[in-house]
């Protein structure tokens, strides 16, 4: 049987995330076992699902810390605590302080719903409406010291309509999102992913030219 890797699910809301990994897990796509939630909102959707599924959860309230750094220390606390290998910020909606990064570098993966370097930041689906672009997606990569700037893993492309809003370009990236997190998080199981500077080198990687994208199509 393949290693079950240990890994720590970071949530602040609806939990879609969390649910495309512990589905991927329940379908043994995924050789992996969450040891903890942990949201920073007692209401966050996720920690239901978490529950469904008999997950332990922790809550950690941000507010009740007197600084990102002492919140941070109480997360590798827990983290250590559960022995977590791998940490997978899942719509968790904070900026990390080098006690998290540093304690678990090049250990924390997280999705962002754009194509980095793109649209970095909040509101992106938004943004990226706003700004015209054909194509959007969303990006797995591993978290460093800046925001939303580390080694990118995977990414997803999709189009952007001229009659799209930011809710129905953030419901196509979302579907997306719910592939390719379950895929880079496999693909750390399998001890397939080097870093190398920013750089992320995928051993034994499928290559595939055969994809070039245009929008609007060429013809019609
Ligand atoms: C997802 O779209 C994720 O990419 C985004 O929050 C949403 C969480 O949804 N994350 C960020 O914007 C991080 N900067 P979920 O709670 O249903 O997984």
């Amino acid at each position: 049987m393949a290693r079950e890797l240990p890994i720590g699910v970071l949530i602040s809301g609806s939990g879609t995330n969390l649910q495309a990994i512990i589905d991927a897990i329940e379908a043994k796509r995924l050789d992996a076992v969450i040891r903890v939630v942990i949201s920073n909102r007692e209401d966050a959707f996720g920690l239901v699902r978490a529950k469904k599924h008999n997950l332990p959860t922790e809550v950690l309230d941000h507010k009740k810390f007197p600084s990102r750094e002492a919140y941070d220390q109480a997360l590798v606390d827990i983290l250590r605590r559960r022995q977590v290998e791998l940490v997978i910020l899942a719509g968790f909606m904070r900026l990390l302080s080098p006690v998290l990064v540093g304690a678990y570098s090049n250990r924390i993966m997280n999705i962002h719903p754009a194509l980095l370097p793109s649209f970095p930041g909040l509101h992106v689906q938004k943004k990226a409406v706003e700004h015209g672009v054909r194509f959007s997606g969303c990006t797995v990569h591993f978290v460093n010291e800046g925001c939303d700037e580390g080694p990118i893993i995977i990414q997803a492309v999709v189009p952007v309509f001229p009659d799209d809003t930011e809710e129905s370009l953030a419901a196509r990236i979302l579907q997306e999102e719910h592939r390719i997190y379950p895929r880079a998080v496999q693909l750390y199981s399998e001890g397939r992913l080097r870093v190398a500077g920013r750089v992320v080198q995928v051993e034994g990687l499928a290559k595939d030219d055969s994809q070039v994208l245009t929008n609007p199509p060429l013809k019609g």
